[in-house]
């Protein structure tokens, strides 16, 4: 089957147990501020969630369409992609827990034909502190329904399960209860995140196993549903919204309890052809042709690009079909971005020509069923992608010949040339950053720090300058950023001391409501190293350890004082190092610009929400401080 004919096969399913269709909203959502696109099935929806009536009933279905640029960084594996589409359904206080897990359960394996014996799936285990109950409920409803079908479904804790993460699965387990980080949902994620006023509750997802041989436990441990690794793929999440939560931080029972149920259309094709990539289904299959058509390489060879430009490809046409046009502000910047990246990725492949009409014209079919109330203007996205990637190649050749011109002028390359470069010729930070590494040039210690002054004093200027919405790194020097950014070091020291004293970083970006963090690592974190090494950061912050900072010659710093950095080759000769704690004994040394806090006292409570991985060999940690 291929994708229009499964979304077609659930939407008439779900017409057949009373669901109205309706159109899906547009990617670009009116009178919403709070994201950039829409990024699941029931955002258009949450006013109705919320209690307002529908006019079209309780029971409703639709396809829709999503962009999470948020995911942009894990695009790259097999089953990450920004743009998918959204298979939905919803109970507005009509059928509950039971008709919904039934007839999903009916979809899966009489209608796609999934065998029921590669279906596992997982229910919330529970909230102490908010006084919310274990959700026996789905699980004895699961077990009924596997049972009918004939196979055997075992319940779970693996929570609570001793030395839960690295157990596996036993023979003839299937219901797999998780704590809130796995099956709770809000649009804020975490019970603890789950914003003010927002419907929100436990919920039930569903996997697909690909097979045992498909596991890699010398990387991830031995697989279960929610762990990371090839052998299980989310399919589908039903969240039972019975709650709402309050200014006090507590959770109320929503007077109509609804039924949220998503699940990704793509990674459902991939479930009904057997294949663990999602990039071998039809609405991805035919760009990937084309690109090892005009690059001449294999897509086995080179997946990582290939799966990136097929991505973002998808996605800036479904914006441009919509009528966005690109531009340097919020959604425009984002359809500018996905073009230049794809465009990027494509020469990395060699791919140097305009290519962007021909590439993504074998799949304009596969969207021909999406509704022209959403795809107003699909006549000319091809149009506006290629108008684009015009202009971008000229923006490129001349952004190369400028950089060319300072790096004969100058020896180090400062934030603020970056800067001039990006205002003055359009050649984007990132891609500044990346060619000055590709040529192995001199990179200024604080070009993050000089970039951020010349925008701001541009800002200043024009007040027009849109926000650096986009730009890795610290996104301001307000209080709370430099918190994160010394919560960061601590973070790093911690893990060092004790995960593993090779992990350096990777990757950081911080904004004032948190911090995430990259690094190399062998393994998924165990729960035990987690709260370790948020036990020893919160021990730090306690203990009020002075930051201080001095400027040091290169090799004193690093062969002396043996202080932490990224790209010695890249720093300049004087360079700042920070210490945390006692001088001759510190908890942590690092090359950094700055700026930080004086005292680590100030930092608050550190709290690790989420350990996941980033790319091939490298975690991903997401901290807060509260
Ligand atoms: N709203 C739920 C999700 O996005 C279904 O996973």
């Amino acid at each position: 089957m291929n994708a229009s004919e499964i979304r077609q096969k659930f939407l008439e399913f779900q017409e057949s147990k009373g669901h109205k269709v309706i159109a899906p909203a547009p990617l670009v959502l009116e009178n919403d501020p709070t994201t950039l696109f829409t990024g699941s099935g029931m955002q258009p929806l949450l006013r109705y969630l919320l209690g307002e009536k529908h006019p079209d009933g309780t029971r409703l279905s639709d396809s829709q369409p999503c962009l999470r640029l948020q995911d942009i960084e894990d695009v790259g594996d097999p089953r990450h992609t920004t743009v998918f589409e959204m298979l939905g359904n919803w109970s507005l206080g009509d059928y509950f827990k039971k008709e919904q897990i039934e007839n999903y359960f009916e979809f899966l394996t009489q209608v796609i034909g999934l065998d029921p014996e590669k279906i596992f799936v997982t229910c919330f285990i529970g909230s102490e502190k908010y006084g919310i109950p274990k959700d026996e409920e789905a699980a004895k409803i699961w077990q009924g329904v596997f049972e009918k079908a004939g196979v055997e479904a075992k319940i779970v804790d693996l929570d609570t399960a001793e030395n839960g993460d690295k157990r596996g699965i036993k023979p003839g387990e299937r219901i797999f209860f998780y704590n809130d980080k796995e099956n709770w949902w809000s649009r804020g994620g975490g019970i603890e995140t789950t914003p003010i006023g927002d419907p929100c509750g436990p919920d039930s997802e569903v996997f697909y196993d690909f097979g045992e041989d498909k596991q890699d436990v010398e990387k991830y441990g031995k697989s279960h549903p929610a762990s990371d690794g090839a052998r299980f793929m989310e399919i589908g999440n039903q969240v039972f919204m019975q709650y709402r939560r309050n200014e006090d931080g507590t959770f109320s029972e929503l007077e109509h309890k609804n039924v949220d149920f998503g699940g990704g259309l793509e990674r459902l094709c991939a479930a009904q052809m057997g294949s663990f990539d999602v990039f071998k289904i039809s609405l991805m299959q035919p760009i990937i042709e084309k690109l090892e058509q005009l690059s001449g390489k294999s897509y086995d060879n080179n997946t990582d690009e290939m799966r990136i430009i097929c991505d973002h490809l998808r996605g800036a046409y479904l914006l441009a079909a919509q009528g966005l046009a690109p531009s340097n502000k919020a959604q425009g910047y984002a359809l500018r971005r996905l073009i230049r990246r794809a465009i990027l990725k494509a020469l990395d492949l060699g791919i140097a020509q305009d290519f962007l009409r021909e590439t993504i014209s074998p799949i304009e079919d596969e969207y021909k069923s999406l509704p022209d109330s959403i795809l107003t203007n699909r006549e000319h996205a091809l149009e506006i992608l290629e108008k684009e990637e015009r202009a971008f190649r000229q923006t490129l050749n001349k952004g190369l010949k400028e950089l060319e011109k300072i790096v004969r002028k100058q020896e180090i390359i400062t934030g603020q040339d970056i800067f001039k470069l990006q205002d003055t010729y359009g050649f984007p930070y990132e891609i500044s950053i990346e060619e000055i590494f590709r040529q192995n040039l001199k990179l200024s210690e604080h070009y993050k720090d000089e970039f951020d002054q010349a925008l701001a004093e541009q800002r200043e200027r024009s007040k027009t300058a849109s926000k650096g919405m986009f730009k890795g790194g610290l996104e301001d020097h307000g209080e709370q950023t430099t918190k994160y950014h010394t919560a960061t070091h601590l973070c790093l020291a911690a893990l060092q001391k004790h995960v593993s004293r090779d992990i350096c970083q990777k990757g950081s970006n911080i904004t004032a409501d948190r911090m995430r963090f990259d690094f190399n690592c062998d393994h998924k974190l165990a729960p035990e190293e987690i709260k370790t090494v948020e036990d020893q950061v919160n021990g730090w912050i306690k203990a009020d350890l002075p930051v201080i900072f001095a400027e040091y010659d290169k090799a004193y710093a690093r062969d002396t004082l043996k202080a932490h950095g990224q790209f010695w080759d890249k720093y300049p000769d004087k360079l700042k190092v920070y210490t945390i704690g006692d001088e001759k004994n510190p908890v942590s040394r690092e090359v950094c610009g700055g700026p930080h806090v004086e005292h680590t006292g100030v930092l608050g409570h550190f709290k690790i929400q989420k350990e996941e991985s980033s790319s091939a060999g490298v975690r991903r940690i997401k901290a807060v401080l509260e």
